[in-house]
C-alpha cells in the first residue's frame, strides 16, 4: 500500500514561490512612463461601464465564492488531517451524482446570472449616436506596427498620438492595412479588433483631459508589443486649435539652420520622403482602405507623445531611432527596408546626418 507523503516535496514549495513570484512581477505591469495605465481607473464612459460591470455582480460573486470553497478546503484540510501513528487509508470514494449535479448546476446558474448584464452591456456598447449627435468622427487604421489617425471630417492624418475632445462622444471607425490588430486605450475602452477589410465601430465618451496609453491588445508579429498610442484627450479650444495648425501649411525651417540641412537630407540623401509624408492634410473622400503613404505621416511629430509607436519622444530616443534603427524596434519595415540596406551599402547616415535630420524632425511643432 502505498504511504501517504508527509511533507510537500521541494518541487511543490518551488512551484508555490514561482506562483508567488509571479503574482508580485506582474502587479507592477499596469504601470507604463510612470503612468497608470490601469482599466480600474476609467477616464472614459466605456471604460467606466465595463469596471462597474466587473465589480458588481463579478467581484461580490467571485469573493463569495472563493470564501465559500478555500473556506470548505481548509476546515477539511485541518479537520481531517492525519493524526500521529494513524496508518489508516480513508475510505476511497468514486462518484457521488448529487454532488457532480450540485457543482454542475451552481456554476451555470452564477454564469448565467453574469451572462445578463454582460450581454446588456456589450448591446449598449459601440452604438453610432446618430448623424445628429455631435460625435468626433475618426478612423483608426493598423499597421505593422503603428497606429495611423485620420479625420475625415477635417482632412487632417496623423499617427501615434489620436487626439479627443473631453465630453465629447467619439466614433472611431477601426480597420487593419494588414493583419489583425486590435485597438485598446484601457483607461477609456475597451478592445475592438482591427480587422483588413472591414470596419468596426467604437463609441465612447472620454471624461477627463491628459494624455492617455493605449496598446495593441492582438499579437500581430514580432513587434506586437511596440504597437502602442496616446489618446491625447483635450478641451474643445485645444483640440480647435491643433486642427487649425494641422490644417495650416507646415512651417519652413529658416535658411541655413541645421533644421534646413536636415530638411535637405530628408527629401535627398536620407530617402525619409519615400516612406514618410509631411504634410498633414489629405483628400478627405480618400477611402479607409486606401493606404495613403508607406511609414508615418511625421507632419508636426516634434509635438507628439510617442514615437516608433513606443517610446517617449524624446530628442535622444529619436536620434537613437534614427542612427540604430534595428537595435531600437528589430523587423520593422523602416529596419529591414531603409536601415538594414544602407548598412549594407555602407551608406548610413552620419552622426552629424542624423543630427540635422533630428533637429529638422524637432522643427516641425
Ligand atoms: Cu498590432 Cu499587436
Amino acid at each position: 500500500m502505498k504511504r501517504i507523503a508527509k511533507r510537500p516535496s521541494t518541487r511543490s514549495v518551488l512551484v508555490m514561490l514561482l506562483l508567488a513570484l509571479t503574482v508580485v512581477l506582474t502587479s507592477g505591469c499596469a504601470v507604463i512612463g510612470g503612468k497608470i495605465a490601469s482599466t480600474s481607473d476609467p477616464a472614459g464612459d466605456q471604460a467606466r461601464l465595463i469596471w462597474d460591470l466587473f465589480i458588481t455582480p463579478v467581484w461580490w460573486l467571485v469573493i463569495v465564492v472563493f470564501v465559500l470553497v478555500t473556506g470548505w478546503i481548509l476546515i477539511n484540510i485541518v479537520r481531517f488531517r492525519r493524526q500521529p501513528g494513524d496508518t489508516r487509508i480513508p475510505p476511497q470514494v468514486h462518484g457521488n451524482q448529487r454532488l457532480e449535479i450540485a457543482w454542475t448546476l451552481i456554476p451555470a446558474i452564477i454564469l448565467a446570472l453574469i451572462a445578463v448584464p454582460s450581454t446588456r452591456l456589450i448591446f449598449e456598447l459601440n452604438r453610432d449616436p446618430g448623424p445628429g449627435s455631435n460625435a468626433l468622427r475618426a478612423q483608426v487604421i493598423g499597421h505593422q506596427w503603428w497606429w495611423e489617425f485620420r479625420y475625415p471630417e477635417y482632412g487632417i492624418v496623423t499617427a501615434g498620438d489620436l487626439h479627443l475632445v473631453v465630453g465629447r462622444p467619439v466614433v472611431l471607425t477601426i480597420t487593419s492595412h494588414d493583419v489583425i490588430h486590435s485597438f485598446w486605450p484601457p483607461r477609456l475602452a475597451g478592445k475592438v479588433d482591427a480587422v483588413p477589410g472591414r470596419a468596426h465601430t467604437m463609441v465612447f465618451t472620454p471624461e477627463e483631459t491628459g494624455v492617455f496609453y493605449g496598446q495593441c491588445a492582438e499579437l500581430c508579429g514580432a513587434q506586437h508589443a511596440h504597437m502602442q498610442f496616446r489618446v491625447v484627450v483635450q478641451t474643445q479650444e485645444e483640440f480647435d486649435a491643433w486642427v487649425a495648425k494641422l490644417r495650416r501649411p507646415i512651417p519652413e525651417p529658416p535658411a541655413g539652420s541645421l533644421a534646413a540641412t536636415g530638411q535637405q537630407l530628408y527629401a535627398g540623401k536620407a530617402g525619409c520622403a519615400g516612406c514618410h509624408q509631411v504634410s498633414p492634410t489629405y483628400d478627405p473622400v480618400t477611402p479607409i482602405n486606401k493606404t495613403l503613404a508607406v511609414g508615418p505621416n511625421l507632419a508636426y511629430i516634434g509635438e507628439r507623445h510617442v514615437l516608433a509607436a513606443f517610446t517617449d519622444n524624446t530628442p535622444e530616443e529619436l536620434h537613437r531611432w534614427i542612427a540604430s534603427t534595428c537595435d531600437v524596434k528589430p523587423y520593422s519595415i523602416m529596419c529591414e527596408k531603409w536601415w538594414r540596406i544602407r548598412a549594407e551599402q555602407n551608406t548610413l547616415l552620419t552622426t552629424e546626418e542624423v543630427d540635422a535630420i533630428v533637429a529638422y524632425m524637432l522643427s516641425l511643432q
